[in-house]
């Protein structure tokens, strides 16, 4: 073995929970994302996430762009035209 790995697999196993208030997961968020919530304040309005003390906002958003650009690679994957996917971070 040619070294340690001290990364954590569990959320492999168990939802990541970004926003404690509102207790919305990182799944949640992605789930909006593939749904068509194109824009920050469409998933705020749908989960309600960083609707009150707002620590969340930058997680939250750091998760839409991560599901947006998962979404663009399979996108490339399967040879449709990535610009019918973009989604608006704002
Ligand atoms: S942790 Fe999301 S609004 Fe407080």
């Amino acid at each position: 073995m040619d070294g340690i790995d001290n990364h954590s697999h569990l959320h492999y196993l168990y939802p990541m929970f970004v926003c404690i208030c509102n207790q919305v997961t990182d799944g949640q968020i992605k789930d909006a994302v593939n749904n068509g919530a194109s824009s920050f304040s469409d998933v705020q309005s749908e989960l309600g996430v960083a609707t009150q003390c707002g620590e969340c906002k930058n997680h939250a958003r750091q998760c839409m762009r991560s599901c947006r650009n998962q979404c663009q690679s399979n996108v490339v994957s399967d040879n449709t035209p990535a610009n019918e996917y973009v989604v608006n971070v704002v």
